[in-house]
């Protein structure tokens, strides 16, 4: 459920601890503070990346031991890029968005904000949170209970370094709020709004004081099905029509292949592949990242010549990745979508297969097909007829196939 703000921190930033964190009894003041840097901001060399990590590690220490949240985390994001932390529960994602916020301070590494090195740790420096210029929403929302719409957007712009003049706050937050169409609901208690409103006036409230970075952790996790993916489009139309450089979390593939520019997985504190969504999904670059993107058919064989593979479907001609030895195990995998089923005599050359199940969904039929005891699921067109227990030819062609280690 979404929850609402309760604390507000000294320098002007939100932060609402009673939602997203694991650990419910942390606080901000718990995390040990190193000395702080009064090092003037250097200026960087590098050209159009806004966003710059270097090698960021970060641990925390608590009773059951040490947990190493990021181990080693490099990645770029140009200007104006949409890009989107995947991966699943507790692999680091929200640790390094909080990096990137200077909410956390990372044990090693460097992080550069529009070409000023916000955090080094080998040089002590660290540029508190207010200083950076980034907009922040969190899939909390945190948005303040006791004020109405207007007050919420306009609170960056009358606290912190954001403060402008009175009688300039008004076109702004108007603005803001035109932006993600919530026009005319200034008066309106943050307690009367929806889900998806809160949500509009969370995004606002970040866009507000036209932020280079827009740092976003599982913002639509709290919507229905329906409204997430309008919100989805929404949320893309606006970033772009902003001009504002994003770096997104979520846990959701398919809401990170839509929105992302660039798509990073992640797992166990660690960034394993960095592609277009199309390229992730296309060339998965691990058994991990073919497991957690998208539907996959997974057959365990092993190498037996330079370019064969035995698995239970047979002697297979594909291409072997250079670095797994003859007689090596490996793992097949191939899309649901590139398993091509047809009547019996569909395909001369192909592999011969039972149908077990169907599953009629409009658009497109999920069919379970039986071959030599391994289950392979086919994504056809809807208007198949192919039907249960009929005995299908299967065509499972070669450049599809995926071979992992
Ligand atoms: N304040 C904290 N204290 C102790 N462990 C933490 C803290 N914050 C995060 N962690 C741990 O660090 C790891 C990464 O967490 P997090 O970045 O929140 O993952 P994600 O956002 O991908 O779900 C997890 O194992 C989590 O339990
Ligand atoms: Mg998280």
């Amino acid at each position: 459920m979404v929850s609402l703000a309760r604390e507000v921190k000294k320098n002007g930033v939100l932060e609402c601890w009673s939602n997203g964190r694991r650990d419910p009894t942390f606080q901000y003041s718990d995390i040990p503070v190193p000395h702080y840097s009064s090092t003037p901001l250097l200026q960087s060399s590098r050209g159009c990346s806004l966003i710059s990590i270097r090698g960021l590690r970060k641990w925390f220490d608590s009773r059951r031991g040490r947990v190493e949240a990021l181990r080693g985390i490099d990645l770029e994001v140009t200007e104006k890029e949409f890009c989107v932390l995947l991966g699943p529960s507790g692999c680091g994602k929200t640790t390094t968005l909080r990096c990137v916020a200077g909410l956390e301070r990372p044990d090693a590494g460097e992080l550069e904000i529009a070409g000023t090195v916000a955090n080094s740790v080998a040089r002590g420096i660290y540029v508190p949170t207010e200083k950076r210029d980034i907009g922040m929403v969190f899939q909390s929302y945190a948005i303040w209970p006791h004020m109405n719409v207007f007050n919420n957007v306009a609170f960056p712009l009358i606290k912190g370094r954001h403060r402008i003049p009175k009688d300039q706050i008004a076109e702004k937050v108007r603005a803001a709020l035109k932006l993600v169409q919530l026009d005319g609901l200034e008066d309106r208690p943050a307690t009367d709004l929806s889900g998806g409103q809160q949500q509009r006036v969370a995004m606002a409230r970040a866009m507000v004081t036209e932020p280079k970075i827009l740092l976003m952790d599982e913002p639509l996790s709290n919507l229905d099905a329906r409204l997430r993916e309008q919100m989805r489009v929404e949320l893309k139309k606006i970033t772009k029509a902003v001009g504002v450089t994003t770096l997104y979390v979520t846990h959701d593939q398919a809401e990170a292949l839509s929105l992302g520019d660039k798509v990073c997985v992640m797992h166990d504190g660690e960034i394993l592949q960095i592609a277009p969504p199309h390229e992730v999904y296309a060339r998965p670059a691990s058994l991990f990242v073919a497991q957690f993107v998208g539907e996959m058919n997974f057959v365990k064989g092993h190498v037996t010549g330079p370019s064969q593979v035995e698995c239970p479907l047979g002697k297979l001609s594909l291409s072997v990745p250079t670095g797994i030895s003859v007689s090596s195990p490996v793992t097949l995998a191939i899309r649901p979508e590139h398993v091509k089923v047809n009547a019996a005599d569909g395909f001369p050359s192909g592999l011969s297969g039972n149908i077990t199940s169907k599953n009629y969904l409009g658009d497109t039929a999920l069919l379970e097909v039986e071959i030599n005891g391994v289950t392979l699921l086919a994504k056809l067109a809807g208007d198949s007829e192919l039907a249960v227990g009929q005995q299908a030819a299967v065509d499972l062609p070669a450049h599809r196939w995926h071979v992992f280690p």
